[in-house]
């Protein structure tokens, strides 16, 4: 069995754009939610599911959505920035796993031990764990941003993302000098730990340029749902970040 940040890299070779199934209306997140992955598929790599679209949901509803995107060749990855302790953390990654999901978002203010458990728990599942190192709306900075008498806040979750052996870090496709830095600092340490990065169009970052800045994974919402013809909007923002990979 191939583990999640493998799968992700067999899925890379498609495409490097991870699609936020973002519900803009609140009448059938089901119908919604299948209707946005047939439309795009064919150029995205994953999906990834916000709790407020999986909240309506029932959990074989949620199975269908993530059977679906699973046979249009779509990893699929939980938002729900998991924040608890160790026994809870068990329980939500099980039923994760049992509704379909390969990954689950989780936040390292939950602590370095706690973290490493979850991760180590995920990949006993075959399961990835992603870090929240620093989000991408402009108050991100009075949490991620803070400065404590240790280091910065993102950095510190950095460092507990490497120590717990974590799949991939989130950090927003607006945070250019974060991503930069977060780069180098991957090639310093020689980790593979991916990077993802919401935040493209709707919330002002480029595409090109945050996997030139050091994205791996660029999660995108609102450019592509939201766009006339989401499919050829999908499609040409693949194609940019294909290139931008190949150069
Ligand atoms: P848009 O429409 O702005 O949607 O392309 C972006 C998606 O990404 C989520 N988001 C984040 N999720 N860490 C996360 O785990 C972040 O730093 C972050 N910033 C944005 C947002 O909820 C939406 O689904």
């Amino acid at each position: 069995m191939t583990s999640f940040s493998e799968r992700m890299a067999r899925a890379a070779k498609k495409s490097r754009i991870i699609l936020a199934l973002d519900p803009v209306s609140r009448k059938s997140n089901l119908k919604y939610a299948t209707g946005n992955i047939k439309g795009v598929s064919d150029h995205v790599c994953a999906v990834k599911i916000n709790f407020h679209l999986l909240l309506p949901l029932s959990s074989s509803q949620i199975k269908e959505i993530t059977e679906l995107a699973h046979k249009s060749g779509l990893q699929c990855i939980a938002d729900i920035k998991l924040n608890d302790i160790d026994n809870t953390n068990e329980v939500a990654l099980e039923q994760l796993k049992i509704m379909g999901f390969d990954a689950v978002i989780a936040n390292p203010f939950m602590g370095t031990n706690t973290l490493t458990s979850l991760v180590q728990m995920a990949h006993k599942k075959n399961m990835g764990v992603i870090a929240l190192v620093y989000m991408s709306h402009p108050d991100a900075s009075e949490g991620y941003g803070l400065e404590t008498s240790e280091d910065m806040m993102y950095r510190i979750f950095f460092g507990r993302a490497i120590t717990a052996q974590a799949d991939g870090v989130i950090i927003g496709a607006t945070q250019t000098e974060i991503l930069r830095e977060i780069s180098m600092k991957k090639k310093e340490l020689g980790v593979p730990i991916d990077v993802y990065s919401p935040g493209v169009g709707a919330q002002g970052a480029d595409a090109v340029a945050a996997a030139k800045n050091g994205s791996d994974y660029l999660i995108v919402g609102r450019a592509i749902i939201e766009a006339k013809d989401p499919a050829k909007q999908a499609r040409e923002m693949k194609d940019a970040v294909m290139r931008a990979f190949s150069a």
